[in-house]
């Protein structure tokens, strides 16, 4: 029996380490140590051997089974720690999902109403949060001693307006002043949605907040009339709150528009306040003054504008009681919607 036992030493180098995966080394580990593997062979020939070559088998064997174990000892652990460090993926194993975010409910129920509008051809425009007090207040025929310029109101920056001396810049009170903007770039006829923060400096509870949401809509062409505006708003509540919904317009009083209403609604939807009239919006005929703030000649065009709180609208909608939970980031609170 010939037994070139240097190249078996070789041969069992190179198969341990070529072993890329544990069960690869394995089959290796078989192949050499294993009950019928190769050093059992040498073993069982041993029995029909010389005395001389008893001894140098003998001897050889045990080498190359030493060396093998150790070997395969070794490579076992180097694959088990890379396999821990994720050098060998499984591409098998079910992935992890990301823990993808939702649109906040304000996002969600501003988009959703601006959404109602567009259908209707209105088009979304933005203005600047930081007004001039001309925009926020003259241009929209609010008198110069109305309260709600009185800073206890509104939110004056310490920056002069550059182009009203002695006049400061504020942070909008409403989105009304959206439509000066677009009235003194366009001519109408024009149907604009305008939705935005707003701020005033109220004490926070639970129905107020010193930021919301409102969407200001204006209307402007020729002949526009309060049944238009009676028949838009009907639309868009019916199809944002349902068919079944109930309105009523409340007379009211707003510098900007002559004649003003308040919208109210009841719905079935708003969990326990059936039977209660709600009020939703502010709305009317675009006051003269205001058209003529805005450089258009006199008698010329007719509008209809209205003015609703985002936060309101969710409120009741979801039957949220308190606003402030809007801003508190509260993932139990968010993740519902
Ligand atoms: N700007 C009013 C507010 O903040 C809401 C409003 C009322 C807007 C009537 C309008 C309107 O455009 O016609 O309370």
């Amino acid at each position: 029996m010939s037994l070139d036992i240097e190249k078996l030493k070789a041969d069992v180098s190179m198969d341990v380490a070529q072993a890329a995966t544990l069960e690869v080394l394995e089959a290796m580990r078989l192949k050499y140590l294993g009950k019928k593997g190769l050093l059992q062979e040498l073993y069982a020939g041993l029995a029909s051997a010389s005395p001389e070559e008893k001894k140098l088998i003998g001897k050889g064997a045990n080498e190359l089974k030493v060396l093998a174990e150790n070997l395969i000892e070794e490579r076992k652990k180097t694959l088990s720690t890379s396999k821990k460090r994720g050098a060998a993926i499984d591409v098998t194993i079910p992935g992890v999902a990301n823990d993808a975010g939702t649109k906040h409910l304000i996002n969600q129920t501003l988009e959703e109403i601006c959404d109602v509008f567009e259908r209707m051809g209105f088009v979304i425009q933005r203005g600047p949060e930081i007004e001039s007090e001309f925009n926020n207040f003259t241009a929209l025929n609010i008198p110069l001693d109305h309260p709600s310029r009185d800073s206890f109101d509104t939110f004056y920056l310490d920056q002069e307006d550059p182009t009203a001396k002695g006049r400061y810049l504020l942070l909008r009170s409403h989105t009304s002043p959206g439509q000066m903007r677009v009235m003194q770039k366009h001519k109408p006829p024009m149907a604009v949605i305008i939705p935005g923060k707003v701020y005033r400096p109220d004490a926070v509870d639970a129905s107020h907040s010193f930021m919301f949401h409102q969407i200001e809509g204006l209307l402007v062409d020729k002949n526009v009339t309060f049944a238009d505006l009676k028949g838009l708003l009907t639309a868009f509540c019916k199809k944002f709150f349902g068919d079944d919904v109930k309105m009523r317009f409340r007379p009211h009083y707003f510098p900007f528009t002559e004649p003003s209403a308040e919208v109210d609604i009841q719905s079935n939807i708003f969990k326990g306040r059936a039977g209660k009239w709600l009020e939703i919006l502010g709305c009317g005929m675009v006051h003269p003054k205001v058209f003529e703030h805005a450089g258009y000649p006199p008698g010329e065009y007719t509008g209809l504008a209205f003015g609703l709180g985002v936060e309101r609208i969710a409120m009741l909608k979801h039957g949220i009681g308190d606003i402030r939970t809007f801003a508190e980031n509260d993932m139990r609170f968010l993740k519902q919607f």
